[in-house]
């Protein structure tokens, strides 16, 4: 979509809610009168609330697909919004029809929000990812038409180190063949080979979120904690860090990766770094698929060195559930793979717990409330961290301006030169690329003033979408 059409549009939806002339008991005025006439209640609702609104929160429409998770729902409700659900994804014909009329949409993995679906979404200021990727949405389009993306990368971490802790003595007891062997009538009470985890060390590469909540588990357990990080980083607990790779793998009786899928982290443990490992040391992966080299793990295997795995994330993953969907047509060692013992391999479940689905809900659900009601952007994936602390009570002929424009030089001035008949109070703007965001509390507004401020800011160059909150 053109800029000045979504510029249009924009405008529309903003006189649309000006005029709020559907509203029961409206009366025929022009925009302006009802504008005027509708304020009071509109500024008197926000001070009970203390809470900036666009327009009432009854107007702001949010469609919400895939099973979003409940509490997302809860916390939408609560704030008045009209709130559409739909347990799977839709159509793309339907959802073109259906994104055209709302201001926000929260999706999950399955449905693709690409430009031609976006460019049909005139009155959408946001979408909440409710997971952890990102790549189902067309970013930089959303950014380009002024619409900020928000995901929830770290409300699963728990659940993963959880499940690294229950990998970690699942492989030192060998639990998953003793399972399958009994599955199958086999009774094989061994001993060899199979320990406790207190006293051995474990090495953790990456001590982010999962990397640090599972240092503080482990030592739980009685282990001892080595980490390495490109960063470095305090230590939780008595936990160590070490300066280089090859020293946590020479000291590590399990190995476990928690950094992102980077080109540096690209087969971080291949061949020498399984060689540089303890004899028998055990190695987990739930971080990214690109980070262990399978088929060297499978030759380190196969010639003793690495007497077990666990393995959460593949370089190619099935795009749905179902038999047959890991075979070697997808990565061609997995026959291979399978028929190792003592490896666990479980199909991207680290984050996959009904705790983290309920936290990834809040987490969305307040970024994408934040942003309706407040303009704060903190958290957004293809857009300026920006963020303006909130309005005290008595500040009631204040407005906070949100201008979304293209990054090119002199816009600042030409805006700060139609706020400045006002007493600006604070202010803050960044730029991301080719989108810039600024957010600025203006004090000493009249109500008349008001729709004058916005009919200038629209008309200035290089804007993208402007919503003036109060
Ligand atoms: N299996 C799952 O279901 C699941 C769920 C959530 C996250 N993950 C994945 O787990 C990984 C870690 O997630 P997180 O939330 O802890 O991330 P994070 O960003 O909090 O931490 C990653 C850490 O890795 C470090 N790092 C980056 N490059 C490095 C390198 N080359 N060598 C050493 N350290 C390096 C960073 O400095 C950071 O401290 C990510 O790849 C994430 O996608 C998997």
């Amino acid at each position: 979509m053109a800029f000045g059409q979504q510029i249009n549009n924009l405008q529309e939806s903003f006189e649309a809610a000006m005029n709020l002339s559907n509203s029961p008991g409206a009366v025929s005025t022009s925009p302006t009168q009802s504008f005027m006439n509708t304020l009071p209640h509109r500024l008197s609702a926000a001070k009970q609330q203390k809470a900036l609104k666009p327009f009432s929160t009854g107007d702001i429409k949010i469609l919400l697909l895939e099973n979003v998770n409940q509490t997302a729902i809860e916390i939408f409700n609560k704030q008045g919004y009209q709130v559409e659900f739909h347990k799977s994804s839709l159509p793309e014909a339907e959802l073109i029809e259906k994104i055209k009329d709302v201001h926000a949409i929260g999706i999950r993995s399955k449905t693709k929000l690409t430009a031609e679906v976006l460019k049909h979404a005139k009155n959408l200021v946001v979408i909440g990812c409710f997971c952890i990727g990102t790549n189902q949405v067309d970013l930089d389009f959303a950014a380009k038409q002024g619409i900020s993306v928000f995901n929830s990368p770290f409300s699963n971490s728990r659940s993963v180190a959880e499940l690294v802790i229950a990998e970690i003595i699942t492989l030192a007891r060998q639990l998953g063949d003793r399972s399958i062997e009994l599955h199958t009538g086999t009774w094989n009470k061994v001993s060899a080979k199979c320990w406790e985890v207190r006293g051995k060390t474990l090495g953790i590469i990456g001590y982010g979120h999962i990397g640090s909540q599972l240092s503080v588990l482990a030592e739980a357990l009685g282990m001892n904690v080595l980490y390495y990080d490109i960063v470095t980083i305090m230590s939780l607990g008595t936990a160590k860090q070490v300066s280089t790779l090859n020293e946590l793998l020479n000291k590590s009786d399990f190995v476990t990766c928690h950094v992102p899928a980077t080109p540096e982290t690209k087969n971080l443990l291949s061949g020498p770094q399984f060689a540089a490992m303890k004899d028998g040391a055990y190695v987990i992966n739930a971080s990214r698929g690109t980070v262990v080299d399978i088929p060297a793990l499978i030759q380190a295997m196969k010639a003793g060195k690495i007497a077990g795995a666990a393995l959460d994330v593949y370089p190619n993953e099935p795009a749905k559930n179902g038999a047959g969907a890991f075979s070697d047509d997808l990565n061609p060692w997995t026959s291979e793979l399978v028929s190792l013992p003592n490896v666990i391999l479980t199909p991207h479940i680290g984050g996959s717990t009904e705790e983290a689905q309920s936290s990834i809900g809040i987490e969305v659900a307040t970024a994408l409330t934040k942003y309706i009601n407040e303009g704060n952007t903190v958290g957004a994936v293809n857009f300026p961290e920006v963020s303006l602390r909130a309005l005290d009570l008595d500040q009631e002929n204040t407005v906070r301006v949100l201008y979304i424009h293209q990054n090119v030089p002199g816009v600042l001035k030409t805006v700060n030169n139609i706020l400045s008949n006002h007493n600006i109070e604070k202010q803050f703007s960044d730029s991301n690329g080719d989108i810039a965001y600024l957010m600025a509390d203006i004090s000493n507004v009249n109500q008349s003033d008001i729709k004058q401020i916005y009919d200038e800011l629209n008309d200035t160059s290089y804007k993208i979408s402007i919503r003036l909150l109060y």
